[in-house]
């Protein structure tokens, strides 16, 4: 699909994000820009910026940022032509008539009647769920205690015994084998064309917009596999998608619960916890993480008891993190999953459990301890080594010791003894080379510096850009200091080219240059962030002059610095030496 950029521009333009996101977000007017509750993350106080100079949207808590085609984009999940569409109508621009290919088109049509099956289907299975025939799901899940209403909500069905009723009720409604064929619901083979599922109770899968994009069956009784999921379709990816999200997403807790089974989500619903989700027959993923973190910063898992659980949330914590969501486990001991827990026990005794979740990183202390026998010295001396090496893991000096101090308590250890272990391990592996087995940790460990290296380089250049755009007269300060050249990581150096490209021509517009990025949402992302780093405005004039200055040279001193690096010969090489000495005495003065 292609609108040329013009038109793109232009319902961009006759759409003002302050009028636009105020349909949707409370704003309140505080200097220049615009605040408001997140509606991308659950908060108490404003960290929403709407800024009408820049047109874009930026969060300070969750990092979600955006010009006004991304904002209806995530807010109501919209692919990039729905939103425009949505803002073309709002503005009156009439959108031309020829922008889809015939390519695209198509499959814009086919996604669309492939969603149109699915409801068709989940209609009919929750309508045989009560008829007589669908008698016996319908007692099953009258047995596993969900209420009517539960059934209603979640859209429960039952796919019957004969072997292709479904299939003969689609073909009713005049969908052909081609299609049918897509959707997962049948399989078709030389004999025959079955229903996929068949004797089983139906859980439909909706996406966060109450749309169905496949289905899970239970077998009735002990059959294999207990449960059928649909294969993976044009509209059905499995590691994109949560169960219960559509719901959990509207909560007003600021944390989600996540565990491994569909009972589990729904059990937890029906007993008020309607902030439950679960990845579904597959580990958790990255997107999966991304996803939560639109909606939340504290994840609880509440995985299965058993071995395969615990692996499972061990796996997830880190993936979690990375995403910058906290992670804290929750103990369903003595029963096996929440379903069984809630039975059991009811809301009252899980509610408890949650307010007793276990800090993530305990949690995998507590886990690595089972592998050692501490009534032996060697062993559980073993142990306190791995737990100290396992402390590393905390760079930030004092969020290191907090992390002590809290293990040392659980784990009956004198702080002060822990405290020196993990200061000699630390001293150890900073230092001289490592034997061969600590080496991956070795690697880890320089692998974050210079992670955090990076990080900070990248800031400086986030903070140049934003400065530049929030004050086009530093441009001048700056010339034959640095230029876009200076950015070096592509997508910066893209960006910085058509920031100075764009102060130029007369016509510096950030909102404008994100659009380059809409179809990925990875890097409009980061280019949003670009724009909006945080320009320390407490800070006083004369601090504010000194901290540019700085950021400039920053910049600059480490493209100099990469260029030595990769520098051709000696006279390349003399040249940059040069340049990196005229930088020294070089003064930037604003007034
Ligand atoms: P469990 O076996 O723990 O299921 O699998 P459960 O939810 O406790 O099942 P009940 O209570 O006996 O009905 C957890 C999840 O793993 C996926 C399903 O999503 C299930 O809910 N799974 C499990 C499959 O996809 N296929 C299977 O064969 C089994
Ligand atoms: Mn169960």
């Amino acid at each position: 699909m292609y609108y040329p950029e013009e038109i793109v521009e232009e319902v961009r333009t006759r759409n003002d994000i302050v009028d636009v996101i105020s349909g949707y977000v409370k704003l309140q007017k505080k200097g220049s820009n615009y605040f408001g509750l997140c509606p991308f993350h659950n908060e108490k106080s404003p960290s929403f910026s709407v800024s009408p100079q820049k047109q874009m949207y930026y969060c300070f808590g969750c990092g979600a940022g955006g010009n006004v085609i991304t904002f209806v984009m995530e807010y109501e999940n919209y692919t990039f032509p729905e939103a425009l569409k949505v803002l073309a109508d709002r503005a009156g621009v009439k959108l031309p008539e020829v922008e889809y290919s015939r390519e695209e088109r198509a499959k814009a049509d086919k996604r669309s009647t492939l969603l149109e099956i699915n409801k068709l289907a989940a209609n009919y299975f929750y309508y045989q769920l009560h008829q007589p025939q669908g008698r016996i799901g319908y007692d099953y899940f009258k047995g596993r205690e969900l209420s009517d209403e539960t059934i209603r909500r979640f859209g429960l069905g039952f796919a019957n015994k004969t072997s292709s009723d479904l299939y003969q009720y689609l073909r009713s409604k005049d969908y052909g084998d081609e299609i049918l064929k897509e959707t997962g619901l049948v399989t078709m083979e030389e004999r025959g064309t079955y229903d996929k599922f068949w004797n089983r109770v139906i859980f439909p899968i909706m996406d966060v917009n109450n749309r169905v994009i496949g289905f899970g069956g239970r077998v009735m009784g002990d059959g294999t596999p207990k449960y059928l999921n649909s294969p993976e379709t044009m509209i059905f990816d499995k590691s994109r998608n949560l169960y219960g999200l559509n719901y959990a997403r509207t909560s007003r807790e600021n944390y989600i619960l996540a565990c491994e089974g569909y009972m589990d989500v729904i059990a937890m619903h029906q007993a008020g916890f309607t902030n439950a989700v679960a990845s579904l027959g597959t580990a958790f993923t990255s997107q999966h993480a991304s996803l939560l973190k639109r909606y939340t910063d504290t994840v609880i898992l509440t995985y299965d008891s058993d071995g395969a659980g615990v692996k499972a949330a061990l796996r997830a914590i880190p993936i979690l993190k990375e995403v910058g969501i906290s992670t804290r486990v929750l103990n369903l001991k003595p029963y096996k999953d929440p379903d069984e827990f809630i039975k059991n026990l009811g809301p009252e005794a899980f509610k408890e459990r949650i307010s007793q979740a276990q800090n993530s990183f305990l949690f995998e202390i507590d886990v690595m301890k089972r592998d050692y026998d501490l009534n032996d010295p060697e062993q559980k001396t073993r142990f306190h080594n791995a737990a100290a090496r396992k402390l590393l893991e905390f760079s930030e000096p004092m969020e290191r010791d907090n992390y002590i101090r809290a293990v040392a308590q659980a784990q009956f250890l004198p702080y002060e003894d822990l405290k020196r272990l993990v200061n000699h391990l630390g001293n150890q592996l900073g230092g001289r080379p490592l034997p061969a087995e600590r080496e991956p940790e070795y690697k880890e460990r320089e692998a974050r510096k210079k992670k955090e290296k990076d990080d900070g380089i990248k800031r400086s250049q986030r903070l140049l850009l934003t400065w530049l755009i929030e004050k086009p007269e530093l441009f001048d300060k700056i010339k034959g200091v640095v230029g876009p050249e200076d950015f070096k990581e592509p997508l910066y150096h893209q960006v910085a080219q058509m920031v100075f490209a764009g102060h130029e021509a007369g016509n510096l517009n950030p909102a404008g240059i994100l659009n380059h990025f809409i179809n990925d949402e990875e890097q409009y992302k980061e280019v949003a962030a670009l724009f909006n780093a945080d320009l320390k405005e407490s800070l006083n004039n004369e601090e504010q002059k000194k901290a540019f200055a700085e950021t400039v040279f920053r910049v600059r001193r480490h493209s100099l610095d990469e260029a030595s690096r990769t520098a051709a010969d000696i006279s390349q090489l003399q040249a940059i030496i040069r340049e990196q000495a005229a930088l020294k005495t070089m003064k930037i003065t604003i007034d």
